[in-house]
């Protein structure tokens, strides 16, 4: 049995399709099953990640764990040890490597490092920007045809997340993934501008692109994010690393098949948009 944490959100959502798909037994993990809004046949399990004891009933019986950063992984991975779970895979993030020293580092890896003190088999996927953070501008293109981001020609390698959780899929199912760090990018650089032409295209409107200020930016996203959060994700989309701007061949590697375009999610994700 595989326990997929986050099995409401992108990257445990597509992992739950595939693996069902497959075929291959799997239980959802939910803070709140009533909301969790899955198959009426997926087996969804109450667990809070703040609240390790309340892990029990969703750990138990279960051979390999999808993990997320929580803030609380010793506690969880010891609960997850104690339950007889011998496999983690831990959906970290490239900033481990690009930004250790920014929160978003610190705290993937503060993660990483649970699960490697556990003695349990651990395999650690680190993304670069998910091609879903664009979701973000579903309420501007409600409102019309204009999309208003920063860094308008900044071009980074958003990844698929249904990319990653095949990676995941691959390390959970399959043997010879114990140890191993999967830095992971989708196809190719792509901008703004070009996503927002993507999602133009997929939904059938003509929609355009205007820059603002990452000022401004940084203002609308404090109203939800913490300052550091804001800064550190302003200089992530800004002023990326040689390395976080780089395509990389893992998804291919691992999966044997290549990693999706943006384009790609955008056709998949076409209703979120309409
Ligand atoms: N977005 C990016 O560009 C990016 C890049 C690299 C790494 N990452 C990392 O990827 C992760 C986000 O992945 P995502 O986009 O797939 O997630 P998401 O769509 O934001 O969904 C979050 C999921 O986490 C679950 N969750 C939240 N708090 C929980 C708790 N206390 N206990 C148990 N479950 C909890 C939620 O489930 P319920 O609400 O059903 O409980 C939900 O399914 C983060 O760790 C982020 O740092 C993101």
């Amino acid at each position: 049995m595989i326990l997929v944490a986050g099995a409401t959100g992108n990257v445990g959502g597509e992992l739950l399709r595939q693996l069902r798909t497959e075929g291959v037994p799997v239980r959802a993990l939910s803070r709140n099953p009533g909301r969790a809004a899955l198959p009426a046949d997926v087996d969804v399990v109450a667990g809070d990640f703040a609240d390790p004891e309340s892990l029990a009933k969703a750990f138990s019986g279960v051979e390999a764990l999808f993990l997320m950063m929580s803030g609380n992984e010793t506690a969880v991975v010891e609960e997850a040890a104690r339950a007889g779970i011998r496999r983690i895979v831990l959906l970290s993030s490239v900033a481990v490597e690009t930004r250790p020293e920014s929160l978003i580092g610190r705290v993937h890896r503060d993660a990483e490092r649970a699960i490697e003190a556990s003695g349990l088999e651990g395999t650690f996927l680190r993304p670069g920007q998910f091609a879903s953070n664009t979701r973000a501008w579903a309420s501007q293109i409600a409102q019309g045809d204009v999309v208003r981001t920063p860094f308008a020609r900044v071009g980074l390698p958003a990844i698929h997340p249904g990319d990653i959780a095949a990676v995941a899929r691959t390390a959970l199912t399959e043997d010879g993934h114990a140890g191993a760090v999967y830095s992971l990018s989708g196809p190719r650089p792509v901008t703004p501008v070009e996503q927002v032409a993507a999602i133009g295209e997929a939904i059938g409107r003509k929609l355009r692109h205007e820059e603002i200020t990452a000022e401004r930016a940084g203002e609308e996203m404090s109203a939800f994010m913490p300052a550091e959060i804001v800064t550190a994700t302003l200089d992530f989309l800004g002023n990326p690393t040689v390395t976080e701007t780089q395509a990389l061949p893992t998804v291919e590697k691992v999966t044997g098949k290549p990693a999706r375009t943006f384009a790609q999610w955008a056709r998949d994700n076409a209703d979120g948009f309409r």
